[in-house]
């Protein structure tokens, strides 16, 4: 079976009647509204909360019944892909642009459930993946150089043409060398003026599902 559909599949296991679920965004994710479906079917009684509106869309197609995050006070589980997995459960997600909505659940969550293909383990993040920061559209371009002159180089998501977000914003992807200290760059980070959210997820996971060669491994938070 396809990894990150392994680790999806094992996810909705810790999911049950009566609880609100975090819905992520993504490739991965995209399994674990799948297999909902296939649970809400079958007599699974849930809301669910939609981290983007393409995944609102996913989670209407495959009848997964839907509340907006204004509706309910906490939310029980949510299950999400990330880009990167460092060994203390810090994360940087954000490559599918969803990011602000992500993290905006993920700390209304009790549990957040991180599903992954083992390629997405690191040491340190910032080893594979740029790290994908929001920023509003009112002198962006100074924004960027604010950015940069934290260490990386940032790329405007879409190029020429532009990514919007769900929220109307910008999304810079910035290659950092390495993050040696995510929760000091986080720090940094939020006293841009501009910027809006960053891709930065630290201590918000609480169980990692990962996919590899043979099935799946479940790394949990004590
Ligand atoms: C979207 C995200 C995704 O969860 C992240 O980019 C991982 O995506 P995928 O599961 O497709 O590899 O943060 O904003």
């Amino acid at each position: 079976m396809d990894k990150k559909k392994a680790a999806a599949e094992r996810a909705v296991e810790f999911v049950q009647s009566g609880m609100v679920v975090g819905l992520g965004t993504g490739s991965t994710a995209y399994f674990a509204i799948e297999a909902l479906g296939r649970r809400v079917k079958e007599g699974l009684d849930i809301t669910g909360v939609a981290t983007s509106i393409g995944t609102e869309l996913l989670a209407k197609k495959f009848g997964v019944p839907l509340v907006s995050l204004d509706e309910v006070k906490l939310i029980d589980i949510t299950i999400d892909g990330a880009d990167e997995v460092d060994p203390q459960f810090n994360l940087i997600k954000g490559m599918g642009g969803a990011l602000l909505r992500e993290k905006i659940v993920a700390y209304a969550s009790l549990e957040e459930i991180i599903v992954v293909d083992d390629s997405k383990l690191v040491d340190v993040l910032g080893t594979c993946s740029p790290l994908p920061i929001e920023v509003a559209p009112f002198g962006h371009k100074l924004t960027k150089t604010a950015l940069e002159d934290l260490g990386c180089q940032a790329r405007l998501k879409g190029g020429e043409k532009p990514l919007k977000t769900d929220n109307g914003n910008l999304i810079y992807e910035c290659k950092f060398e390495q993050i040696e200290d995510p929760e000091f760059l986080e720090i940094e980070i939020h006293l841009i003026p501009g910027v809006v959210e960053s891709g930065l997820f630290i201590d918000l996971a609480t169980k990692v599902v990962i996919g590899q060669e043979g099935g799946t491994q479940l790394r949990a938070k004590n």
